[in-house]
């Protein structure tokens, strides 16, 4: 009688989730980590803990490794050989919207370290059944605004245009003189505060201005990038305890910015620039003028990003280590989970070795996630996630 009806009870479909994914991971942690001691006491303490508030706290050396094992997990990544290395910054007493955006703003100082890039993650406060964490709305912690022109034409990045208006309609306002490179300001919602937007400081934003190291019209284009990518909207997930506040970094592979950034017809788009100013006939598709042009805006990237002091790496090198990953993941016993669509570098696959095979998909454990509602979020700024 006095135990509720399973069905009565808020979290009791959660918390046999809860506890099978807390088993799960506590034993990896154990097995992997053999110094932490036997694994069963620990799962012991931490069932009790999940019966009676529905969740747990992770030790500082789990919460540690299962943002590594998440890095690890993540199919996406081509960058994986270092997964070891990442530093964890335990927030996970910070909730406040403005106490969390101060932190991600020394998590960009930090990671930068003077052009030397850190791989980095800052853990705010998880969700529980008592509190919801708060949510950072943006895709990473540094976005250029786009402003849409009457004309059709936008002025900064293409993909944020609708985000940078919902923002101007909460409240920001754009530089007077609007440009390609406006960062725009960090939101942070909580449920007691609802979405509140801060300013990024100018000392917490470090960017490489664009040159090329033959063509000196080149740096003329104006067009630079930030030196650090943290992402910022995805979910951490560890043994049933979820993260939704836990940016990350790692450093830039050039593609991403040339290929992709600069590249993509919905985004910069610099291609048809680049090609007339390089003299080339962009009237006939055969010239290969848009993979020509293409090579050079991913020149001008890793040059720059070297010729400032900023790690990056370029995607035949990374694909090597990818491959050099797989093997010692093997090597151990584990199977590396990875998304071929992902691995494969936008620009010259077939010139690297991750092109010329495939790789398991399955994924679980620790891991990085984004649902739909916080893609959009990070697209359109909407919907809320709390009321
Ligand atoms: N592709 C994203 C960008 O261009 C960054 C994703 C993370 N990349 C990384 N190297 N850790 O901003």
């Amino acid at each position: 009688m006095s135990q509720p009806a399973p069905e009565r009870c808020p979290w009791s479909t959660g918390i046999e989730s809860v506890r099978s994914k807390a088993t799960d991971f506590l034993e990896l942690f154990h097995a992997e980590n053999p110094d932490s001691g036997p694994a069963a006491p620990r799962i012991a303490a931490v069932m009790r803990e999940i019966d009676l508030t529905g969740t747990y706290w992770h030790t500082t050396a789990e919460l540690a490794f299962g943002a590594r094992v998440a890095w690890r997990n993540n199919a996406r990544c081509i960058g994986r050989l270092y997964w070891r290395s990442l530093r964890v910054r335990d927030l996970r007493t910070v909730s406040d919207a403005g106490e969390v955006a101060t932190h991600c703003f020394d998590h960009l100082r930090a990671a930068h370290n003077g052009g030397k890039i850190r791989p980095m993650i800052s853990v705010f406060a998880p969700d529980t059944p008592f509190r919801p964490a708060p949510r950072i709305w943006n895709e990473q912690l540094i976005r250029y605004a786009g402003y849409a022109q009457p004309s059709g034409r936008v002025i900064g990045d293409p993909r944020y245009t609708s985000f940078t208006d919902a923002l101007i309609r909460r409240g920001w306002r754009p530089p007077v003189l609007t440009g390609d490179f406006d960062v725009l300001p960090l939101v942070v919602e909580t449920v007691e505060d609802g979405p509140r937007m801060f300013h990024v400081p100018d000392d917490a934003v470090h960017e490489v201005p664009l040159e090329h190291p033959e063509l000196p019209w080149f740096a003329g284009l104006g067009v630079r990038w930030h030196a650090v990518p943290v992402i910022s909207n995805n979910t951490l997930e560890i043994g049933g305890v979820t993260y939704p506040a836990a940016p990350f970094n790692g450093w830039y592979m050039g593609t991403e910015i040339g290929a992709r950034n600069l590249g993509d017809t919905d985004r910069y788009a610099l291609v048809p620039e680049v090609a007339e100013r390089m003299g080339l006939d962009t009237s006939d598709e055969s010239t290969l003028w848009r993979d020509r042009a293409l090579v050079e805006i991913n020149r001008a990237v890793l040059h720059s990003y070297q010729v400032h002091g900023v790690t990056i790496t370029d995607h035949h090198t990374e694909s090597r280590r990818f491959l050099l990953h797989l093997e010692r993941e093997e090597r151990e016993g584990r199977q590396c989970p990875a998304d071929w669509t992902w691995i494969v570098p936008p620009m010259s696959g077939s010139q690297t070795p991750v092109f010329h095979r495939y790789y398991d998909a399955e994924v679980d454990g620790p891991n990085f996630t984004a649902d739909r509602e916080t893609t959009q979020r990070g697209l359109h700024g909407t919907p809320t996630a709390f009321r």
